[in-house]
């Protein structure tokens, strides 16, 4: 570590600003996140400790933290205008007309043609290349004071690169949630019981109004620049097209969308629009439309405004992505994991340029907060390749006879009971092996390397079998016969013989690979292991009680109760009992003697990467050898293992004066035993 504090903020600050311009604004990370958030988090250090460092473009302002108790109001000094709309082929042409007419030209003009974010404008001052203010867009002529929550979004600069840069320079764009993000914020918001939203517009408008910044900081929220309004000096200044300016944002560190494309002539820019259209569900970011600007900027100032749009631009919209429609029904479906999906039924309607007749409810909670009755009118959404979901009722058409629906408390495929734990919003049916709709995935995962071990029964044989009506729960594998498989369409017989070898090879198991074959929900790996090394034997294991099944490692109340439900659901105790019946069997578990257990009572910390074996076999050996292997570091750790690459928990080690192998000498351990 350097002695002198400034120069060491300086050089984190500018590590943090490169990987954040090569993540964000080049698209092609150069390091792990994690790296990132470990110089983050000594950046942070540092400013606790010389808080004078902290200047107001330090990337520590990345991740929030100022609350406010309300937002001031900003004038704009140039106003934001909004921009005139289109609908058909033929409005694109009576725009070029019109701008001709204008100016008095008969050529064809230049535009600009930039795909319409569907978020929501931002307005980014930048004083001398240090980012001074941010406001929203408000009425146009006065927005409010966001300049603590747009400095946390990821890819805003706060600091401009480059030579010659303006003396001001205010950056106009679109604040905008990427599609992936929405639906990761919307699963964690219904995994959580909270109100997801309705489309990434709201949850970006919602995400970028917190008076909390650390409630910004931890939304997915981008950035794209579209245009430029206060403009003092530098090297931009002296462009002559509205295109060489954004490129000219760019290359200061702005991030910019980058299907934009200069075209000339009406034609040309209705070839663009259906280009994009077609593009439109694979792109990574909602849209609804696109923006066509005159290139010139002397042009544009000729043409000028009318009322509140500029005459040099137009929006082409395209069709919406959300309608009304009639619920006519709902379905209930039996996932993969026996989530039970509500799925209405609608009267067809065209949405974002296809019909849809289905949509997703997501689960028994969103279904009850939409409190949609059969006969509804609903508003549906359909964007990219996401499956169509209802996002809200009508409550002021619904019809007098509109019926409730009832969840239901069997499985509609196999009639178990569906389950539906308290605190989680998914209710599943609890038929687990036995249920078709689960079948398959279970016999795939039965079947798994870490599982039973099956060689050459792969994911699409699986499904054939099923589909053939050859096996219906992982114990039929095991009653398979040679001519069964060679009746297989493009199944030879020599893969018959081997697959016949290999499912005989893998009734010889162990107690922990059977109990991860089972599927039990988050019963993973490691768990299924904790599980045998503290029963010993499956009758043990099937006579705990939720009591007995706490005090395994790692076995908390929720993985308790998964254990519990399974192991009392009788069609999966049928199973179990014919999975023995076909000679699944595994050798007795041989409790090590003391002196074979060198490390009992034993804390070990696993860190960094490991080249000579994976994380689960070191921490599977540690366990062997009796010792607890622990996440974190800390005064009762006795032992660090740290790989290649290891960080903070090899500092805070060596802080502590624990004990640290490097991974050979873990290795060099193993072969003396
Ligand atoms: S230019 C005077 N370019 O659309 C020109 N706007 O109705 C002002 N928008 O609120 C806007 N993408 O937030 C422009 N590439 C783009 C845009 C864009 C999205 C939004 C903008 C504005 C609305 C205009």
């Amino acid at each position: 570590m350097s002695d002198n504090p400034a120069k060491q903020h300086n050089e984190l600050k500018q590590q943090l600003e490169n990987y954040a311009y090569q993540y964000y604004v080049l698209d092609d990370p150069s390091v792990p996140d994690i790296q990132y958030d470990r110089l983050m988090q000594s950046l942070i250090a540092l400013e606790r400790q010389y808080p004078e460092l902290k200047t107001p473009d330090s990337p520590s302002q990345k991740v929030g933290g100022a609350v406010l108790s309300k937002f001031d109001s900003i004038v704009h000094e140039m106003p934001m205008l909004s921009l005139d709309n289109g609908f058909e082929d033929a409005d694109l042409v009576s725009f070029e007309q019109r701008i001709l007419d204008r100016l008095n030209l008969d050529a064809e003009v230049e535009f600009a043609c930039e795909p319409k974010l569907d978020g929501l404008a931002a307005s980014i001052m930048y004083a001398d290349g240090i980012l001074s203010f941010a406001a929203t867009r408000g009425d146009g002529q006065t927005g409010e004071d966001i300049t603590v929550n747009v400095k946390t979004i990821a890819n805003v600069p706060l600091r401009l690169v480059g030579e010659d840069l303006p003396q001001r320079l205010e950056v106009r764009g679109e604040v905008f949630m990427p599609k992936q993000g929405f639906e990761a914020l919307n699963q964690a918001q219904r995994d959580k019981g909270a109100k997801p939203f309705v489309n990434p517009r709201n949850a970006a408008a919602g995400s970028l109004r917190q008076l909390d910044s650390s409630i910004t900081a931890s939304r997915p929220l981008r950035f794209y620049a579209y245009s430029v309004g206060i403009l003092e000096g530098g090297a931009i200044s002296a462009l002559q097209t509205h295109s060489q300016r954004l490129e000219s944002l760019g290359k200061m560190g702005l991030p910019l969308c980058k299907e934009t494309a200069v075209v000339t002539g009406a034609q040309a820019c209705i070839a663009y629009f259906n280009k994009i259209g077609e593009m439109r569900d694979s792109l990574s970011y909602d849209i609804d439309g696109v923006v066509f600007k005159t290139n010139s900027l002397a042009l544009q100032s000729r043409l000028g405004f009318v009322s509140k749009a500029p005459r040099w631009a137009l929006a082409q919209k395209f069709p919406a992505q959300e309608e009304m429609t009639i619920l006519r029904a709902i379905e209930f479906q039996v996932g993969r994991t026996g989530a039970v999906t509500p799925v209405a039924r609608l009267e067809p309607v065209f949405v974002g340029g296809v019909t849809v007749s289905n949509a997703t409810l997501h689960n028994q909670d969103e279904m009850q907060r939409l409190g949609v009755m059969i006969g509804d009118t609903v508003i549906i959404r359909r964007a990219g390749d996401v499956i169509p979901q209802v996002v809200s009722v009508v409550l002021d058409k619904r019809p007098d006879d509109a019926k409730q629906i009832e969840f239901p408390s069997h499985c509609p495929v196999c009639d178990s009971h569906v389950e539906k734990p308290h605190g989680e919003a998914v209710a599943r049916c609890s038929g687990g092996l036995v249920c078709p709709a689960q079948r398959k995935e279970a016999i795939k995962h039965f079947a798994s390397r870490k599982a039973m071990d099956v060689d050459g029964l792969g994911d699409k044989l699986v499904e054939q079998l099923v589909e053939q009506g050859l096996i219906s729960h992982p114990a039929d594998l095991f009653h398979l016969s040679l001519p069964q498989l060679t009746a297989l369409e493009r199944f030879g017989d020599k893969s018959a013989v081997n697959l016949l070898r290999a499912l005989d090879d893998a009734k010889n198991t162990t107690l922990a690979k059977f109990l991860y074959a089972l599927g039990i929900r988050e019963v993973g790996e490691a768990t299924a292991r904790n599980l045998a090394m503290h029963f010993l034997t499956l009758d043990n294991l099937l006579q705990a009680d939720i009591e007995a099944l706490l005090e395994v490692q790692d076995v908390g109340e929720i993985v308790a109760s998964h254990i519990h439900e399974f192991l009392h659901e009788q069609a999966n105790l049928a199973v179990i009992q014919k999975l023995r019946d076909a000679g699944v069997n595994w050798p007795d578990i041989e409790l090590a003697s003391p002196d074979e257990q060198p490390f009992v009572g034993k804390t070990v910390v696993l860190t960094g990467t490991l080249s000579q074996m994976g994380r689960s076999e070191a921490k599977a050996k540690l366990q062997d050898l009796g010792a607890k292997v622990s996440g974190s570091v800390s005064a009762k750790t006795d032992l660090l293992i740290a790989g290649e690459k290891a960080g903070s928990k090899l500092a805070k080690a060596a802080e502590l004066g624990i004990e640290t192998w490097d991974e050979q000498a873990f290795v060099d351990y193993l072969a003396t035993l």
